[in-house]
């Protein structure tokens, strides 16, 4: 179930604004029956007109996008900086990010138009593990690993434990590469974890979203997901 307003943003009505205006106007009807109510949700069986016409349905559409840096995970921007979805000029469907990635992390993110399977994705209860690799600044010891495996407070809340391995240490540098395979998706949760137990992050990348890789994608670059991609991401966040 969904919000009324936001699955009218998603067919291409208007903004979520102007479709809340439309509600409380008494424009928009649900299987027959005007609905003035802002809280008002919907599933995807129910029939939708907005003043008397039938609400589009679009297509749903999946990309499996590598972000690169400097990219705002988002569909707009206010000051006009590059937005993921400037990566995607020919899609006519309203897409948008699953989850965020911070401006200057790299890596996997998933677009689509699928507000269901976005929710299902991103919700804390279901589990799909996302993982990263960060370089950090020191070499980590066997304290700050247990922690990791054990979770950290992040702004007074303990984190899930997460799945960690050292790739690599440089000595000279004083830096070293870190595996950390989470489930949540917090703000800036891998890189307030790291900080947390004392090894501040200097660059990071999502490589993996469930059973989704980059594979060889360069950043800049997007596939479609097959269908049969879209159903296990489905069952997989279904199945913890
Ligand atoms: N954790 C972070 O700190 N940043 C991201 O972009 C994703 C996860």
């Amino acid at each position: 179930m969904e919000r009324l307003q936001k699955v009218m943003a998603h067919a291409g009505v208007a903004s979520r604004r102007k479709c809340e205006e439309l509600i409380v106007n008494g424009k928009v009807y649900v299987n027959g029956i005007c609905i003035r109510e802002l809280g008002a949700k919907v599933s995807p069986n129910d029939k939708i007109e907005v003043n008397g016409v039938p609400l589009y349905k679009e297509t749903l559409v999946y990309y499996l996008f590598h972000k690169p840096a400097g990219v705002i995970s988002a569909v707009s921007d206010d000051k006009n900086r590059r937005v993921v979805v400037d990566y995607f000029p020919h899609v006519s469907e309203r897409i948008y990010p699953v989850g965020r990635l911070d401006y200057d992390t790299t890596g996997l993110l998933l677009l689509t138009n699928d507000g269901e399977l976005a929710q299902l994705l991103m919700h804390p209860k279901y589990h799909v593990d996302k993982t990263y690799v960060a370089k950090v600044k020191g070499i980590p010891n066997d304290k700050q690993i247990k922690q990791l495996r054990y979770g950290v407070k992040i702004d007074g809340k303990m984190t899930s434990p997460a799945k960690v391995t050292v790739l690599s240490t440089d000595y000279d540098k004083g830096t070293s590469r870190i595996e950390l395979t989470i489930h949540e998706g917090w703000n800036h949760q891998v890189k307030k974890m790291l900080m947390g137990v004392g090894l501040p992050v200097m660059k990071l990348k999502r490589e993996r979203f469930g059973f989704l890789t980059l594979e060889n994608l360069a950043a800049g670059q997007w596939r479609a997901l097959k269908k049969n991609e879209v159903s296990k991401l489905r069952q997989e966040a279904l199945r913890k």
